[in-house]
């Protein structure tokens, strides 16, 4: 990594000007600690302000999924800003937005051919709720408005995605939409109740879906929402079968279902979308931003069936108009990076890499089930998660305030690996590049990172770890 660009301050005057700013997930007992400032990144690894080199085992937040400094996604961005920075998506279309909706609509499953574009994540979730409300209302069916999503899930943080977002921490000191929300229980194997089978546990999710739709009434519900695999609430991979089951009886009880793909899209799993290929299902809409410019822009996007357009065009009320939308929705730069990083992907064959690699990784990430501190290690594909309990057999928490992801981090980060820590959790996406012995790296740091975070607990008198 080159660093004939260096940056035009000083590491203390940036943390000292960082203050001002209010960070993402921030608390508010200022001063807050200094955080790493990191500078350049390129392909696996990211270069902080001192010139330290680390793996960037989250790809920054789920995202950078082609690997950083990709000079294609950097040329294609400089070329289209020349070309044409910006225009009115009310108005005009432009080149990179109608090609990449042409490029989503093969690339997406079923019929998913209609593409509404946000500004990134929650806002594409934001606009599905948004249209599936509209779309109720052009049907003349106001009454079904009600939305079911689950504990742990994770659908960003505008009002309305943050509502039907059931992560318990993020829900301590907001308000939020409640009379039309409904959470059903996270399918997480790991935390079923002891004894209860995977199958017995399947079954009692989709019995407590059917029933609370039945409960509500069938003619009020709208849609449920739901991740493939639920990301920030500690990727919880739900049992075989959950997901095409759910589907069904979504189905036999006309309410959408949205997958959100803010996450799993674009390579994590080995797959443009997840929803079919990995667990067989074609929702009504794919929520989807992230992967799909690999973070070079910010962008997300709305995938649509035809068939819920069809439904509320031709006879539909001509009155009727989606008004939702931002001054940034298909912003030419951003389709302009997402297209070049499709283009990366497909080049590089990033789709079957993954799908190699991912199994190798899940193994290796494995062998950490031997430390005593290391009660479940899962994941799927290119996204992982180690989580951390009091002793091994008990599956209770350490307590939050012991921070123990944030301290694995820390260790973490002194040896040259960043991991994305969540309460007692480490997770881990890396960009879809990762090599073998580039995951051997990680999982060694890891590891090293885990017990000297024992050592420490130990010598605090917290936990049992023998
Ligand atoms: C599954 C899922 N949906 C939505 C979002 C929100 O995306 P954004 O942060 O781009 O608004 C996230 C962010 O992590 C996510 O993981």
């Amino acid at each position: 990594m080159e660093r004939d660009d260096p940056l035009s301050v000083s590491t203390d005057e940036i943390l000292r000007m960082d203050q001002q700013v209010v960070h993402p997930w921030e608390s508010f007992d200022l001063p807050h600690e200094n955080r790493m400032v990191v500078g350049h990144a390129s392909g696996l690894y990211v270069q902080d302000s001192e010139g330290n080199r680390l793996l960037d085992a989250p790809a920054g937040m789920w995202c950078v999924n082609v690997g950083h400094g990709r000079r294609e996604i950097i040329d294609a961005i400089v070329q289209q800003l020349s070309r044409l920075s910006y225009t009115s998506p009310w108005s005009h279309p432009t080149e990179p937005a109608a090609r990449l909706a042409d490029r989503l609509s093969h690339l997406s499953p079923g019929d998913l051919n209609h593409v509404f574009y946000t500004t990134g994540g929650s806002t594409a979730v934001d606009s599905a709720l948004r249209f599936v409300a509209f779309y109720n209302n052009v049907r003349g069916r106001p009454e079904k408005k009600h939305i079911l999503s689950r504990h742990d899930a994770y659908h960003g943080s505008t009002y309305l995605a943050a509502s039907v977002s059931g992560k318990p921490r993020d829900r301590s000191w907001f308000d939020f939409e409640t009379r039309t929300i409904h959470y059903l229980a996270s399918p997480n194997p790991y935390r079923r109740e002891v004894g209860l089978s995977e199958e017995a546990f399947l079954a009692q999710l989709l019995a407590e879906l059917e029933d609370k739709i039945l409960e509500i009434g069938a003619d009020r519900v709208a849609a449920f929402i739901a991740e493939p695999v639920l990301a920030s609430g500690g990727v919880i991979v739900p049992p075989d079968g959950y997901h095409a089951a759910c589907l069904s009886i979504c189905r036999r009880y006309d309410v959408l279902y949205i997958s959100d793909e803010v996450v799993t899209g674009f390579g994590r799993l080995g797959h443009w979308f997840a929803s079919e290929d990995v667990f067989g299902v074609v929702p009504d809409i794919i929520t989807t931003a992230k992967g799909i410019t690999s973070g070079y822009q910010p962008l997300g996007a709305v995938l649509i069936s035809d068939r819920l357009i069809r439904e509320i065009g031709g006879d539909a009320d001509r009155a009727a108009v989606f008004a939702n939308g931002f001054t940034y929705s298909g912003h030419p730069v951003a389709c302009a990076a997402a297209l070049a990083n499709l283009d990366v992907i497909e080049s590089d064959n990033l789709l079957e890499h993954a799908r190699e690699v991912g199994p190798y990784l899940q193994d290796q990430l494995k062998t950490l089930n031997d430390l005593p501190i290391v009660g479940d290690v899962r994941g799927v594909g290119l996204m992982a998660c180690v989580e951390c309990v009091v002793s091994k057999g008990s599956r209770q928490t350490l307590q939050i305030d012991h921070a123990v992801g944030k301290r694995i981090d820390a260790h973490c980060q002194s040896m040259g690996l960043i991991i994305r820590p969540l309460i007692n959790m480490c997770v881990l996406s890396p960009p879809l590049i990762i090599k073998r012995p580039e995951i051997d790296e990680m999982v060694d740091i890891l590891r090293r990172g885990i017990e000297k975070t024992m050592n420490d607990l130990r010598s605090e008198g917290i936990g049992d770890f023998g």
